[in-house]
């Protein structure tokens, strides 16, 4: 791509690959990239957020932190895609759970996000769009997760504008509606891939893995510890699929 930087990103020449994985927390990505990725370079240090280069089992792969929120990820996400070439996202992130057969430590795969935001209305459209994720990602991921064994739920998420909402049912009201989990990025990077795979005329995928910090309905919790094993599995299915 000719593009040599963006507002947000400003690689400084160091490359940037077609696949590339997304947590929230530039710290996630720096933790991910010198944990699992061979020759990690630094792609990005605009406002921390940093962005790794490197290669999985010899093939290149990024990783970003997005910060939180539609609003984050959707600049980043649209600057990967539309400026860096960028054509497969995995988001990876925790989210709540609002189901009660759904524990804690289990695997979230979006396979839909329902949200509450207002980014979709740029497009204009007389109607709801329903942002979902690709199927090839999802497919795969959701293969990788059985032949390892990981606990894992694949269905629709709803990507909340709100964290700390008035309304104390808001959350579980949507969970009534089949929604597995809480999360707050999925629709607006799932909504920025379909608009591109129109735009660019190739295919842009995107999907989210999360695993599950917390169930919203019983109040549970998991540790620091356990989240670190959790969160392992999950990245280990997001590189196996990049
Ligand atoms: N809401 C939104 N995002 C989250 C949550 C939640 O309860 N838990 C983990 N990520």
């Amino acid at each position: 791509m000719a593009t040599n930087s963006t507002p947000h990103i400003d690689p400084k020449g160091a490359p940037i690959a077609e696949t590339i994985l997304l947590p929230g927390d530039p710290l996630r990505a720096k933790f991910i990239a010198e944990t699992y990725l061979d020759d990690p370079v630094c792609f990005n240090e605009v406002r921390n957020m940093l962005g790794f280069t490197g290669t999985y089992r010899g093939k290149p792969v990024s990783v970003m932190g997005t910060g939180m929120g539609i609003p984050s990820i959707s600049l980043y996400s649209y600057e990967l895609i539309h400026f860096f070439g960028v054509k497969n996202l995995i988001r990876v992130g925790s989210c709540g759970t609002v189901q009660p057969h759904i524990d804690t430590y289990d695997v979230v795969i979006a396979q839909g996000a329902s949200h509450d935001s207002a980014y979709m209305e740029q497009y204009g459209l007389t109607g709801t769009y329903a942002p979902l994720s690709s199927w090839r990602l999802l497919s795969a991921a959701a293969r990788v997760a059985s032949e390892r064994g990981v606990t894992h739920h694949v269905g629709n998420v709803f990507s909340s504008d709100i964290f700390y909402n008035a309304d104390a049912d808001h959350n579980t009201d949507w969970g009534k509606m089949g929604i597995l989990a809480i999360e707050m990025e999925s629709a607006g990077l799932f909504a920025n891939a379909a608009h591109a795979t129109h735009h660019l005329g190739y295919p842009v995928d995107a999907l989210g893995i999360f695993t599950v910090s917390d169930n919203i309905l019983k109040g549970t919790k998991t540790t620091p510890q356990e989240r670190q094993t959790a969160f392992t599995t999950m990245i280990e299915i997001a590189l196996e699929i990049a």
